[in-house]
């Protein structure tokens, strides 16, 4: 029996300026985790790719950390031939230092002005290859929003093709608890305030779990695998 596949991107980028330096942010990864807890639980194959934070790896889900943008583009684009299922939680870094400083920079008189360049966007890549012989993957992202959330949270799920977005604020980064909008293109939205990013996380894989069904019911329905559509909707 073959496990439909889920790729959880998590947790900050992290760019180097110099051999001890780098750009960075607060995200702390929890909601990957407690996606990557929640499918692992269910049987499926789960491949968390994780920036650099302290955590503990939920049993029988597969760990690849990550460091950069660019590095996290690389792995996603190495596995995605597998994937049924893309979940973009990570706070990648959309700029980095033009270029790493060997070594320590030294202070010297005046101010310094660090040159950033475009890091890829990894959701977006992936989305423009969403479709596989068994039909398109499903893709969820995470709009992080200052202002004008929804909206904005909105034009993203167009640009990176997905399936649902879920709109949140900076307040959200690194804690247990946050207010979320939960949008699918072309229906209502649908306010979760003050949901756990635990049972956030079991809504996602029922949502996950009935539009891999279709994809893969769609082959089954073709003479393939049955089994895979059954274990993705346990
Ligand atoms: N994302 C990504 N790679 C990036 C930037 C974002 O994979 N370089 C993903 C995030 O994991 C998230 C979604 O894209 O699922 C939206 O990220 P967000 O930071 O809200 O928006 P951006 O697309 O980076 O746009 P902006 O920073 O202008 O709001």
């Amino acid at each position: 029996m073959k496990p439909p596949v889920l790729l959880i991107t998590a947790g900050p980028s992290r760019e180097p300026i110099d051999d001890v330096r780098y750009l960075s942010n607060g995200a702390s990864g929890r909601m990957g985790l407690a996606v990557a807890q929640v499918a692992a639980e269910k049987g499926w194959q789960v491949h968390l790719a994780l920036g650099p934070v302290d955590a503990q790896i939920p049993a029988g889900v597969i760990h690849h950390p990550f460091e950069t943008a660019r590095d996290l583009d690389a792995l996603t684009a190495q596995l995605w031939p597998q994937v049924d299922a893309f979940v973009a939680t990570a706070a990648v870094c959309d700029y980095r230092p033009q270029e790493r400083i060997p070594g320590k920079k030294k202070k010297a008189p005046g101010d310094w002005n660090l040159q950033l360049v475009r890091n890829p966007d990894i959701l977006e890549n992936r989305s423009k290859d969403k479709e596989d012989e068994n039909g398109p993957r499903i893709l969820v992202g995470f709009a992080l929003e200052s202002q004008a959330g929804e909206e904005e949270a909105r034009r993203k799920a167009v640009k990176k093709n997905l399936d649902l977005v879920l709109c949140n604020s900076p307040g959200n980064l690194g804690v247990a608890t946050g207010d979320y909008i939960w949008i699918e293109p072309g229906q209502p939205s649908i306010d979760l305030p003050a949901i756990s990013k635990d049972l956030l996380a079991v809504k996602l894989m029922e949502f996950i779990g009935t539009q891999v069904t279709l994809r893969r019911g769609h082959r089954a329905s073709m003479g393939n695998d049955e089994s895979v559509s059954q274990q993705a909707q346990s």
